[in-house]
């Protein structure tokens, strides 16, 4: 079965890999150079997963993934949620936007439960233009300081998720595939790829 993830974010891709197994051959946007950077305008996960998805099934050929996803944290009312990537400026490194929300975080003083967050990942699944479906996963847990590990990406480093003590960024990389938000999102599509490849 062949795959395009709608991305160029290389750990995203990884992960995905990971979690499909080798069942799956993948390729994202890296392989497509020509293919114009789709801007997310969307003000939903959904939105913006359904928006790449159809812009990249114009273009090619087969079935199209698109992955939107963030972290929603309590004291700061969802933020930065479908603005996670860009929370700091457009060119802001990780560390740079981890430290914009520990700051956020300290103005709120937030305390115990105010740390609440959670990742949640948005997939759209399209063909030539057209969305097939789309599936959530989503991750509870809290935001702890300073960041800690160095596994992962983005926001890894300050987020402990449910019924662990160790970051998503020290966890190995097998637990977090395996219990994250972007895995649940990725089995739900996993059990309806065998149907939706028959489609169309
Ligand atoms: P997107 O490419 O617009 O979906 O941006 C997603 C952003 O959310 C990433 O750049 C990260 O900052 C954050 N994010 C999404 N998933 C994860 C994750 O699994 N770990 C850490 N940060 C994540």
């Amino acid at each position: 079965m062949e795959l395009i993830v709608a991305t160029r974010n290389a750990h995203k891709t990884r992960e995905i890999e990971q979690i499909l197994g080798s069942g799956c051959a993948i390729r994202d946007l890296t392989a497509y150079p020509e293919i114009s950077e789709i801007s997310e305008s969307g003000t939903s996960f959904e939105e913006n997963a359904k928006l790449k998805a159809i812009a990249v099934s114009r273009e090619l050929p087969g079935l199209v993934v698109a992955d939107d996803s963030g972290l929603e944290v309590d004291a700061l009312e969802g933020a930065p949620g479908v603005h996670s990537a860009r929370y700091a400026g457009e060119n802001a490194s990780d560390t740079e936007r981890i430290a914009k929300l520990l700051r956020q975080l300290s103005k709120v003083n937030a305390k115990g439960d105010q740390r609440r967050a959670r990742f949640r990942c948005v997939l759209a699944i399209a063909r030539d233009g057209h969305v097939l479906a789309t599936f959530e996963g989503v991750v509870g847990g809290k935001i702890t300081e300073p960041p800690r590990g160095s596994h992962g990406f983005g926001y890894d480093p300050i987020f402990i998720p449910d019924g662990f003590e160790e970051t998503f960024a020290e966890l190995p990389e097998q637990v977090k595939n395996n219990i994250s938000h972007r895995a649940k999102a990725i089995r739900k599509l996993q059990a309806k790829l065998p149907t939706l490849c028959g489609e169309g």
